[in-house]
Formats: C-alpha cells, structure tokens, sequence
C-alpha cells in the first residue's frame, strides 16, 4: 500500500520573530499585514494563535501567558495556547497555527 507523502510543499512558513526574543513562558504579539499572532513559549514548545480575541477584539499577545493559557488583556477571557479554546466555553475558539522553529528563528505556517 502507498504511503503519503509529507511534503511542506502546501505550508506558508513565515518567519515571525527569533527564539531568543521568546524565552519560555513568554507571551509576544507580532504584526503580520493586517492582522495579529500571538506567539507565546510553553516550557520550550512555541506556539501561535490568531491575536484577536473574539469577545471585543483585545490583543491576545498583549495579555499574559497563566501556564498554557493567554488571558486578553482587557476581559481576561483565557484561550488555550494550543487549541485556541476558550477555557470557560471550548466550543468559542481562536485559530491556531503551525510552528517549527529553524535555526533560532520562528516560522509559522499562516495560510
Ligand atoms: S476583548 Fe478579550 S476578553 Fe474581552
């Protein structure tokens, strides 16, 4: 039986910002064109979420990192840094994306 292949033919990897900006268990917001990621390091695991937060807008990566969760800054609504939920109503979600860190620098797969 064929095997599929793994191919990053398909992913958008964009280089976001540098590993030495984010140590672990920091939360960063960086601009990207028109929108916002919210980058944050969970004990070594870097992660990125949409950086809007879809209660009023705040800007997720202006808020804190509580363990694996970001809290806007401006309710305190807490999303889960690896599946985007919400942590008081999982089915209200914030997109999540890839993340492979290459030679220190952080590339996230946006498409
Ligand atoms: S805008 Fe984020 S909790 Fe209200």
């Amino acid at each position: 039986m064929r095997q599929p292949v793994l191919s990053n033919e398909k992913m958008a990897w964009t280089k976001l910002a540098v590993l030495k900006e984010l140590p672990p268990g920091s939360l960063m917001e960086v601009e990207h064109g028109d929108d916002l990621v919210a980058l944050c390091n969970v004990e070594g695991e870097v992660r990125a979420i949409h950086g809007v937060c879809p209660h009023h807008g705040g800007p997720l990566g202006e808020g804190a990192l509580h363990g694996e969760l970001i809290a806007c800054p401006w309710h305190m609504w807490e999303f889960h840094s690896g599946t985007g939920a919400c942590a008081f109503n999982a089915s209200l979600k914030v997109p999540t994306f890839p993340v492979r860190v290459e030679d220190g620098d952080i590339l996230v797969d946006l498409a």
